[in-house]
């Protein structure tokens, strides 16, 4: 049959499937799952507190176990299983080595240009040791932090562990980001040391990382150390007294670094994600509950099996994703992961499907805006790959819409593999709210219910009463072990975002969401001005901040625009210093100053002229009426607006746009 006679036979059967509102987990797929009985819920909800103690008990290894569940004396700053002791790498390796699991692939490892590199349990464990002493020897302590800058090299596990091993504080800047951006989180924090590679590879092409990182970290003064990672070989630029090359410095190290035992509260990372403002916030998370809460989620949501599971988690370490489902949650199950380098499209489109297919993958975990994409690449492309080992997929990110839920079910699924949506945050280190495979019948669009020993509530968004049926703002009720424990040296700045709207007891997630007549959530998106584009997580105010440092730009206002293949694209809105006129250039050159200040995927897709922002008596933007007008919709209340006379020319400039297309 011609492509395009499938094609249109494909897209009439998933209209057809529009109609279908709940999907049975698949025969079969209960009979053989960790968790069958929805019993566990009421056996969860029943006493939380002792029920993640089991849990945390039960799956890790502790030094001490802890006694306590939670200690929520001085709430917001809430603590967990606080008298047990345990390292969260010797969770990751030492227990998995020492029970003659050590031949165990940890990861498959596929680098851009087709290397493949099977890295065990024992060569992480040999090579963390190694690097821990390497650490030590350098001057890292316990409680210092660490920064990592690294793309999706095995080493990047390595270094986290390493840290974790000693109890210094790991800081990981996703290999997007500018070189400004990292020297901006390494000052915030005050890391000690960065590890980074001479370059990094990106479909084809060698970035030069060490050189640029270096034009940053000048007047840095903290970092006492860069390790740099030789991956691709290009030269380098290296400081005497500060610089080291990861090889060697391994290779002089001792081969034995025992896991010091760290209390379960010890801090474990840093995250820097963005907020309401232009400064990212430092997510911090601590050893015992983040590990109880990742390696239980993991386990349960992903029905993992640990001998004969191939997973494979698409996502960017630098992410909290990445933390969570590649890093801390598979290894400490002892999971076979595959690990990807590069791009979905390099060096071919199906380049996904061909690593399922060659490392026979049975789980895969992806973003919705990767989804749409394969849609539009076409559905020919996946099928002439086989996918037949894939038996369970995820969703996490952004809200998944049914038609692309129904394509990845269908297409990628084989329509036998249960898929399990994922919501959480940085902030709540695991997955909240999700289907447990065995057990949720799944509707598409649905994160569905929270995870056993979760408590969440769509309330009102004014009085915080508890919604049984429709829309409001999310919240979690009750404090969980994963959660996050601050906001690194930021502890108003951590009362005032999540705790101050409903009280010290809820946390506020800054999500709006539904409630349906079954008790499912359905997640609609942010309200803040946190934008979310592609599953990256952007604030409107960083993105301004950095197109008014172009010097030609007066003003600038960012919203998060509705896209059809990445969720949100950023549009801004500009105004230009007086005399300059606009033109193609001056578009480039502002994107490119975004890409420099922040990285390249936080570049506006839209940038609109405008010769005034609409603005109210007291100077506020008013954002909400950008949104309207930049995706076509009547606009709201005006009224409060000091000169009412902006949107008016504001909507010209759109329909001269509208023309131009
Ligand atoms: O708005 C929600 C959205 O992503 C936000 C969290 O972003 P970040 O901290 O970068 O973590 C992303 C990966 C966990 C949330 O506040 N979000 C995440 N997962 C979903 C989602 N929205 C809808 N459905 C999801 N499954």
């Amino acid at each position: 049959m011609a492509t395009e006679e499938k094609s249109s036979d494909l897209e009439v059967q998933l209209e057809q499937m529009l109609g279908i509102e709940k999907f049975d987990p698949p025969p079969g797929f209960r009979e053989n799952a960790l968790w069958s009985d929805p019993k566990i819920y009421e056996q969860a909800a029943a006493d939380p507190e002792a029920w993640w103690l089991r849990q945390a008990t039960e799956l890790l290894d502790w030094e001490t176990e802890p006694t306590q569940g939670l200690n929520d004396s001085n709430p917001p700053f809430y603590k967990w299983f606080e008298d047990g002791r345990l390292n969260a790498s010797a969770n990751c390796l030492d227990r998995h080595v020492e029970a003659g699991r050590g031949d165990r692939v940890a990861y498959h490892w596929r680098g851009e240009e087709g290397e493949e590199l099977d890295v065990t349990y024992a060569d992480l464990h040999r090579d963390v040791q190694r690097f821990a002493n390497a650490l030590k020897d350098l001057g890292v302590e316990k409680g210092d932090v660490v920064g990592i800058y690294l793309p999706m090299i095995p080493e990047v596990a390595v270094s986290m562990l390493a840290c974790a091993r000693i109890g210094a504080i790991h800081n990981v800047v996703f290999g997007g980001f500018s070189a400004e951006s990292v020297a901006e989180r390494m000052d915030f924090s005050e890391a000690k040391a960065l590890i980074t590679v001479d370059g990094a590879r990106r479909k084809g092409k060698t970035a030069p990382i060490k050189t640029t990182v270096d034009e940053h970290m000048g007047s840095h003064h903290a970092l006492k150390t860069i390790v740099v990672i030789r991956k691709t070989g290009i030269e380098c630029p290296m400081s005497e007294g500060r610089d080291v090359f990861y090889d060697e410095v391994l290779a002089a190290a001792p081969p034995e670094c025992p896991a010091e035992p760290m209390e379960a509260e010890h801090p474990l990372f840093i995250l820097y994600t963005s907020g309401s403002t232009a400064k990212p916030k430092g997510i911090l998370h601590t050893t015992g509950g983040y590990m109880a809460g990742v390696t239980a989620t993991h386990r349960y949501v992903f029905d993992l099996k640990p001998e004969t599971d191939v997973y494979w988690c698409a996502a960017d370490v630098g992410w909290v994703t990445g933390h969570s489902y590649i890093v801390y949650g598979p290894l400490s199950n002892g999971a076979t992961s595959v690990m990807w380098e590069g791009a979905p499209d390099h060096p071919h489109q199906g380049i996904w499907w061909e690593l399922i297919e060659r490392y026979k993958a049975t789980i895969l975990y992806a973003a919705p805006t990767a989804i749409r994409t394969f849609i539009k690449w076409g559905a020919d492309i996946p099928e002439k790959f086989d996918l037949s080992s894939l038996r369970l997929l995820g969703s996490v990110g952004e809200p998944i819409n049914p038609k692309a839920w129904l394509w990845y079910h269908k297409v990628i699924g084989g329509e036998r593999c249960p898929i399990v949506d994922t919501w959480w945050q940085t902030e709540t280190g695991a997955i909240m709210i999700t289907p447990l495979p065995g057990i949720t019948e799944t509707k598409p669009g649905s994160a569905t219910t929270p995870f056993p020993g979760v408590a969440a509530s769509v309330v009102g968004e004014s009085d915080g009463e508890p919604i049984s049926e429709g829309q409001g703002l999310l919240v979690l009720e009750k404090p969980w072990p994963s959660m996050l424990r601050g906001l690194y040296k930021e502890d108003e700045r951590f009362i005032e975002t999540y705790f101050s709207r409903f009280g010290k007891e809820r946390y506020l997630v800054g999500d709006a969401a539904r409630v349906d007549s079954d008790g499912y959530l359905w997640v609609i998106g942010r309200i803040d001005d946190v934008v979310n584009v592609s599953g990256h997580r952007l604030s409107t105010a960083e993105v301004e901040s950095a197109i008014v440092a172009h010097e030609k730009v007066a003003e600038a206002a960012v919203i998060g625009q509705a896209d059809e293949d990445t969720g949100q694209a950023i549009c801004a809105f500009v105004t230009l210093r007086g005399g300059t006129e606009p033109s193609d250039e001056l578009i480039e050159g502002i994107r490119g100053t975004v890409a420099e200040r922040i990285g390249k995927f936080a570049r506006p897709k839209r940038i609109i002229w405008a010769d005034e922002l609409p603005k109210t008596r007291s100077g506020k933007i008013m954002r909400r009426l950008l949104r309207d007008i930049a995706e076509g919709r009547a606009l709201g209340d005006v009224t409060t607006l000091r000169d009412p006379e902006v949107m008016k020319e504001l909507e010209a400039k759109i329909a001269e746009e509208g023309d131009e297309d």
